[in-house]
């Protein structure tokens, strides 16, 4: 072993366990550093003839590394707001009396983007340089190589570039790591590819359903998954689905899944992309349903008691089989184009009102492996924004717009389908809702304008004059 580390972790929970080794087993020596001392003790014993340092202080850790040191965080963060601060603040206080000029410290958790641009400038008047990176990839994408979305001043991406693209996910040789872009801009991408990531889940979840209203066994949904993991929805959380489908419970013999509390929980990270939304004027619908689909269904005991009471059809799905997969699998496949068009939009949105340079090709790009999204489809929307960098809506691209243009009469069969039979699809209908209201020439608003300006004198434009000019009508008084 050398004499000094390449790179130092704080924090040896699952994922950092996993990254160290991770870092280590592509040449480079780590020094880490836990609370606990009895964990990094562990850690090490568990892990003999590895190039591993375990540091019992601090002092001893930020000594062990070379020059300039690369320390990344990996603790949870709980701040949002302004005044908050949280475990990761506690770590860099605890640093920052340690460290010298140049050193990087590497923030790996799941942080709001505002906090991380609130350190980096914090840390950047102390002569130290900040990376706010979000790691996707759950425990066996720290392992194996995850999906990394580094922000941060470009010089500092320079010198982490080595170490973060051996240890990333590779796809077609190309590591799933890019400089994302100044302060906040990495952990900012990766909120977005968890909001995505709950759309994902939930139109996965919406076709479940279907499924089993109309009567399929989970081995036979595992089924339809797992050939529709050959074709064109090919991605990890299908793939997963189908293999959590097929689990049986030793216990009962049952299959898993029918055993689990359908009580979604959540962290946060989509809560604050819908907050992000709202804040950017961008409508996610789809993601919003996800996130709203998550909470009600927390809502177990009001859901139960509601259930005898509020009324509706009992389910009957009496579609032939083969004809009902390809409906699912089509509104599926269109909802899923409508969500990521909606978060690479909101994505575009923030990066251009932030200057961040934010390149969405490459973004998706990086998302293709180890990340929790990795998904076929993904090779077509980095070809998409390869091929037009301005693409105003990713449902516009030609191919896209002609997969779209295939499976909108399958989607909406199955929408009206599932709902005059009561079964819940917030995010396919809110998908299909995003569709058809984007595609309109001529919407409703006329008519909500001239509410504004009956009620409230707000003005209008008019269809038959210049845009920009604005207009007021005399509307006639009410009497109630
Ligand atoms: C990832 C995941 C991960 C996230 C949870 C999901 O990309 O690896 O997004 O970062 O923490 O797995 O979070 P919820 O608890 O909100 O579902």
């Amino acid at each position: 072993m050398s004499n000094k580390s390449d790179f130092g972790l704080i924090g040896l929970a699952v994922m950092g366990q996993n990254l160290v080794l991770n870092v280590e087993s592509r040449g480079f020596q780590v020094s880490v550093f836990n609370r606990t001392v009895s964990v990094t003790e562990e850690f090490i014993a568990k892990h003999p003839g590895k190039k591993l340092v375990g540091a019992k202080t601090l002092e001893e850790f930020v000594q062990s590394l070379s020059r300039p040191r690369k320390i990344q965080i990996m603790v949870k963060s709980t701040a949002v707001r302004d005044h908050e601060r949280d475990a990761v603040d506690a770590v860099i206080e605890q640093l920052i009396p340690l460290l010298e000029e140049g050193d990087i410290i590497i923030d790996g958790g799941n942080s709001f983007y505002q906090t991380t641009e609130r350190r980096d400038a914090y840390l950047a008047a102390k002569g130290l340089r900040f990376i706010g990176a979000g790691v996707s990839g759950g425990e066996e994408g720290a392992r194996k190589g995850p999906s990394i979305m580094p922000g941060g001043p470009p010089s500092t991406w320079e010198v982490m570039k080595p170490i973060f693209e051996s240890i990333a996910a590779k796809v077609d040789g190309e590591p799933c790591v890019i400089h994302i872009g100044p302060g906040g801009a990495g952990h900012y991408v990766k909120m977005i590819h968890n909001g995505i990531e709950y759309g994902d889940m939930q139109l996965i979840c919406e076709a479940y359903s279907i499924f089993k209203a109309a009567g399929l066994s989970t081995d036979e949904m595992a089924a339809v998954f797992n050939e529709w993991n050959q074709g064109d929805l090919q991605s990890y959380l299908i793939q997963i689905s189908g293999k959590a489908l097929e689990q049986r419970d030793p216990e009962t013999g049952k299959p898993v899944v029918e055993l689990i509390m359908d009580k979604a929980g959540q962290k946060g990270t989509g809560q604050w992309t819908l907050l992000n939304a709202a804040e950017n004027a961008v409508v996610i619908s789809t993601i919003n349903a996800a996130v709203e689909a998550r909470i009600l269904s927390s809502q177990k005991k009001q859901r139960v008691a509601a259930s005898t009471q509020l009324q509706g059809p009992k389910a009957q799905l009496s579609l032939p089989k083969a004809e009902l997969v390809q409906k699912v699998h089509d509104a599926l496949y269109a909802s899923k184009i409508v969500s990521y068009a909606q978060g690479l939009d909101l994505i575009k949105t923030m990066g251009e009102k932030k200057n961040w340079g934010l390149d969405l090709g490459r973004i998706a790009a990086i998302w293709r492996g180890g990340c929790i999204i990795r998904a076929r489809f993904l090779n077509r929307i980095t070809e998409a924004y390869r091929n037009n960098p301005q693409l105003a809506n990713l449902m516009l691209d030609p191919f896209f717009k002609g997969v779209l243009n295939g499976a909108q009469q399958n989607w909406r069969e199955l929408v009206s389908t599932a709902m005059l039979q009561g079964i819940a699809v917030p995010a396919f209908s809110a998908s299909l809702g995003y569709y058809d209201s984007y595609r309109s020439e001529r919407l409703p608003a006329n008519l909500l304008q001239a509410q504004r300006d009956f009620f409230g004198a707000h003005t209008y434009e008019r269809t038959d004059k210049p845009e920009g000019e604005f207009f007021h009508t005399q509307w006639p008084e009410v009497i109630e």
